[in-house]
């Protein structure tokens, strides 16, 4: 079978920088879980489907045609636009995590997500790669941050990529998602049983990338 390594926890715990990272070193394939439900709240925005209508998001999660071009310059094609920029938002982001909530809309993204197992292996990011999407995995890890730290980071993030928020407005989106990651019916945010769990406040990027490789390699 192919080897997929989870690495799963809450908003801007460094999952994103990890995982890509760790896919490069490894070779392997990547998925940005998170991506996909944020293209699904482009696509609700764009044909003016509401947040709250669970069946029009399940047949619009279902009817999505979303392409993840890898190489050099990555891009993320909905319906062959380029929604790479749109998608970072926390606007984006926020309505994401409220369509995640939906059953029907998971079910519908779970064989996109599988679709990305290819040889010689991938590098899963998410919430609930480890507990759903991929149970099966040889490697998981459950990356955490206080929530202190997890704020900052995406404050800096977004400023380098010439977004402008306030930190107090972006600590309070942060927990209010969290509180909806873990306190939702479906696929709630926790680590799996057999992850290993690894606090990145205190560790540099350069650390918990070599922290994620020696579960694999170890
Ligand atoms: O920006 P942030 O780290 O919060 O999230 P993301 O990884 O870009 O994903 C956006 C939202 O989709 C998250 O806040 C989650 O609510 C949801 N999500 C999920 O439910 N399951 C996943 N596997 C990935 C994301």
């Amino acid at each position: 079978t192919i080897p997929v390594l989870t690495i799963d926890g809450p908003s801007g715990a460094g999952k994103g920088t990890t995982a890509r990272a760790v896919a490069a070193r490894l070779g392997w394939n990547f998925l940005d879980s998170g991506a996909i439900y944020r293209a699904l709240a482009v696509a609700a925005m764009d044909r003016r489907v509401s947040w709250e209508d669970e069946a029009a998001l399940e047949a619009l999660a279902e009817s999505m045609d979303l392409v993840f071009e890898a190489g050099p310059a990555p891009r993320i094609l909905l319906w062959n636009n380029d929604i790479g920029r749109r998608i970072l938002t926390e606007e984006c982001g926020n309505l994401a995590s409220k369509m995640a909530a939906f059953p029907a809309v998971r079910r519908a993204l779970l064989d996109k997500q599988r679709s990305f197992r290819r040889l010689p292996g991938l590098v899963a990011d998410g919430r609930d790669m480890g507990t759903v999407v991929f149970p099966d995995a040889p490697y998981k890890i459950f990356l955490t941050a206080s929530a202190e730290v997890r704020a900052l980071r995406r404050y800096n993030q977004l400023k380098e990529k010439g977004i402008d928020v306030s930190l107090a407005h972006l600590t309070e989106e942060i927990e209010e998602r969290d509180r909806r990651d873990r306190e939702r019916q479906t696929a709630p945010l926790r680590a799996a049983e057999d992850a290993v769990v690894i606090d990145s406040s205190d560790l540099t990027v350069d650390e918990v990338i070599e922290a994620c490789l020696s579960v694999v390699t170890s």
